[in-house]
């Protein structure tokens, strides 16, 4: 795999791949919306480096500590501890259950990550990018309560958009402080808060915007429309960032005189993408902090979450002297619709993990997401009747149909073994051609992230198969069909290559159909011919189901129905 590291980054073999999904809130059900943007994406690419012979390391966890969480268990009457292990347990089942393939997940509230957020802090604070100010805060009279963020609710200063948090507009993508939020609100009682002033820590991310605009310059991986409004942020001047918050749910600030503060929870989070891959790495006894500075890194994220990840993210870094590297690649995608409207849990428009896995396959749903995600910032729909028809007529008529035929032929033709070719004619050897070189393009488009033109790729390889084997008539021709099965038995083989990183479950069930053991393969065997005469396959299971349409009708009438 040829990537190219350009900017002033540590050199790299390329060998060591880090990559990282943005983390969940424990605080709530992953949807599909969280998927499109950043899960699937990154297990695709996680699948696909593997099959390459990188070393992968694949780190997600539950992003644990802030107000939203703090707010809920206290709502539910548990401690933020009890609540937020609960859906870092439940978090974890949705991913496995979807085949999310993690090498460690972990959560912002571990102790290494506390301690790695704690030392972050003590560097930047002794190289002079942080300083303390007296500010006024939001305060309810209340609920006797300093207010940071989604304990105020108002107006977003720069869109004008009503109902959002006092830490940022979901609409516009801004980020800002409470006290700059129009129409306060305190979101326990209603009532409008008043000022009182505190002691709060600030980041001087102002300082770093010359670097900032370097490294975004330098690093050509980057996406350059995400860069481009990025670039506009620094040039309209940044503001230095308040990383205090007067709770008690959030990594200790680790000086005395800041006993009853925590930092925010964008402080510390981040911070674990490096914790959790240091920590796994370190207990295989593998230097972690030498293999993350050693490594390509991607750090898979949703647009929502640019601001944090190509500035806070970054800058922090930066800000400790690039003592952990910044990241080559930050492949940022866009929302899910769903039939053509906005996902929304308050009005039911929206469709939970769990809830989709008891319906369907989660290939399924991996297929159609994947088919239908570009690497770009666009929102994606999500469709009820295409997904039946991308599942109907491409994975179980065009990949299932094939690879059914294949197996059921040799079983009944030759008894499950694989038949000695004859000699090739023109048609075999175009064929030959195109299985061996089945991966190429496909290769071109995961290295590149684009997980829907790989995907097309497949397909059409897929097509290919299925006119050859139409046109060889193996049922009539006598001589020529032992080459046709030998091609052919090799043509399903590839076809479980490229496809394993995009259905993992229905790709381990048809190796062992195939009799083969997966580690005996990867991304390249292909191009051996690897199924030789004379080797046993199973008797072959059915892969793919056609949706009827009454379960899509079923769905569709789910929806808007299931407020809370
Ligand atoms: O926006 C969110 O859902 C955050 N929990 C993402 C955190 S990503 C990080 F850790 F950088
Ligand atoms: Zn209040």
């Amino acid at each position: 795999m040829h990537i190219t590291i350009k900017g002033n980054m540590m050199e790299s073999n390329g060998k060591n791949i880090i990559i990282t999904s943005a983390l969940p809130y424990a605080n709530g059900e992953i949807h599909l919306g969280h998927i499109v943007s950043t899960y699937l994406p990154a297990d695709i690419f996680a699948r696909f480096c593997r099959s390459n012979n990188k070393n992968v390391v694949f780190t997600c966890a539950t992003d644990d500590f802030g107000t939203p969480i703090l707010l809920q268990s206290e709502k539910e009457k548990i401690t933020p501890e009890k609540y937020i292990d609960f859906w870092n347990k439940r978090d974890l089942a949705d991913f496995t259950n979807l085949g999310i393939s993690f090498d460690f997940f972990h959560n912002t509230s571990s102790t290494e990550n506390i301690k790695l957020t704690q030392y972050f802090f003590q560097k930047i604070l002794e190289n002079n990018l942080i300083y303390k100010n007296e500010i006024s805060q939001l305060y309810c009279e209340q609920d006797k309560k300093y207010l940071p963020d989604r304990y105020v609710l108002g107006t977003c200063p720069y869109c004008n958009e009503d109902d959002q948090y006092s830490d940022g507009c979901e609409k516009c993508g801004k980020a800002f402080i409470d006290r700059e939020i129009l129409k306060p609100r305190c979101a326990i009682c209603n009532k409008t808060p008043k000022l009182k002033t505190s002691m709060h820590y600030f980041f001087k991310l102002s300082l770093l915007s010359s670097k900032l605009k370097t490294w975004l310059t330098n690093n050509s991986n980057l996406q350059n429309d995400v860069k481009n409004y990025v670039m506009k942020w620094i040039d309209d001047g940044l503001n230095d960032w308040d990383i205090t918050r007067d709770i008690s749910w959030g990594v200790p600030i680790p000086l005395e005189e800041a006993k009853n503060k925590v930092l925010y929870g964008w402080f510390d989070n981040h911070i674990c993408y490096i914790s959790s891959t240091l920590l796994f790495l370190e207990n295989k006894n593998i230097n972690g902090k030498e293999f993350w500075n050693n490594s390509i890194i991607y750090h898979f994220i949703g647009k929502d979450i640019v601001y944090h990840h190509y500035l806070f993210l970054s800058a922090m870094r930066l800000a400790i002297n690039e003592e952990y590297k910044l990241p080559e690649f930050i492949p940022t995608r866009g929302h899910l619709m769903l039939q053509g409207e906005k996902f929304s849990k308050s009005r039911g428009w929206y469709i939970g993990l769990g809830e989709f896995l008891d319906e369907f396959p989660a290939d399924y749903l991996r297929f159609y997401l994947a088919r239908i995600t570009p690497f770009n910032q666009s929102d994606v729909n999500f469709d009820w009747e295409d997904f039946a028809v991308k599942i109907n007529n491409e994975l179980v008529a065009n990949v299932g149909n094939f690879i059914h035929r294949i197996l059921s032929f040799i079983e009944s033709n030759y008894d499950c073994t694989v038949p000695e070719p004859k000699e090739y004619d023109k048609e075999d050897h175009e064929f030959l051609n195109k299985i061996r070189n089945a991966n190429e393009n496909v290769t071109k488009h995961l290295e590149k992230n684009e997980i829907d033109k790989g995907l097309a790729s497949i397909l059409n390889f897929s097509d290919y198969c299925n006119q050859y084997f139409q046109k060889r008539e193996p049922w009539k021709n006598e001589e020529s069909k032992n080459t046709t099965l030998y091609l052919s038995i090799n043509a399903v083989l590839s076809l479980s290559i490229l496809l394993f990183p995009y259905i993992p479950f229905s790709i381990e069930k048809l190796l062992t159909n195939l009799n083969i053991e997966r580690d005996k393969i990867n991304w390249k065997t292909n191009v051996e011919l690897f199924i030789k005469p004379g080797h046993e396959i199973k008797k072959p299971e059915i892969l793919f189901k056609k949706i009827e349409k009454e379960s899509i009708e079923k769905q569709k009438n789910k929806l808007g129905k299931k407020i809370k």
